[in-house]
């Protein structure tokens, strides 16, 4: 019994080994067919609208990120780490400029593990967020208004 309760001691940390080695193994393009344990997601916000201030302020449901500005062409940059087995993580951001407010997911895990593999990157427009990646990009709407702020 003592011999077979240290083998099991032994193998589960092996076992958790080898699953977080095939990670990295798997390398770029066969990330996401283990997502297993997500990697940590960078997320790059940029400010597209020309001549403008864009305040940004981004939060899950237990970290608060605070309020940043970026000048036009600026970037603004947080990573974290996605859940792993259930898929809830959620980012939400309020963009602001001038005197309009927007709220945008800017990452639900559902939608985006597979997409922003490592990294996710944004042009904020006036019209919505456009994610970019290689030369083309996708547009979304901002969320709908609702009348109690986040
Ligand atoms: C950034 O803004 C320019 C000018 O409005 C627009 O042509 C371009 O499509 C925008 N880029 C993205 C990625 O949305
Ligand atoms: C970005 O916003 C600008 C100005 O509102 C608009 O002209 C342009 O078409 C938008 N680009 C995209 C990709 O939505
Ligand atoms: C993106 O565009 C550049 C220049 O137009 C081109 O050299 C490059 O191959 C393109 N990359 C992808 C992934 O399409």
């Amino acid at each position: 019994m003592m011999i077979l309760g240290s083998k099991i001691v032994f193998l589960v940390p092996m076992l958790l080994t080898i699953l977080i080695a095939l990670q990295f193994v798997g390398g770029k393009s066969d990330y996401s067919s283990l997502p297993i344990f997500p990697p940590r997601v960078y997320e790059y916000i940029t400010n597209n609208i020309s001549n403008t201030q864009l305040g940004v302020h981004c939060k899950d449901k237990n970290t608060d990120l605070g309020f940043h500005t970026i000048n036009f062409g600026g970037t603004y940059e947080f990573d974290f780490k996605p859940n792993k087995f259930i898929r809830s993580t959620l980012w939400f951001c309020r963009f602001s400029w001038g005197n309009e407010f927007q709220y945008f997911d800017i990452y639900i895990e559902k939608r985006d593990v597979n997409i922003c593999v490592r990294e996710c990157r944004w042009a904020i427009n006036k019209s919505g967020p456009c994610r970019v990646k290689d030369n083309s990009s996708e547009c979304f709407p901002w969320n709908p208004k609702v009348v109690v702020e986040h």
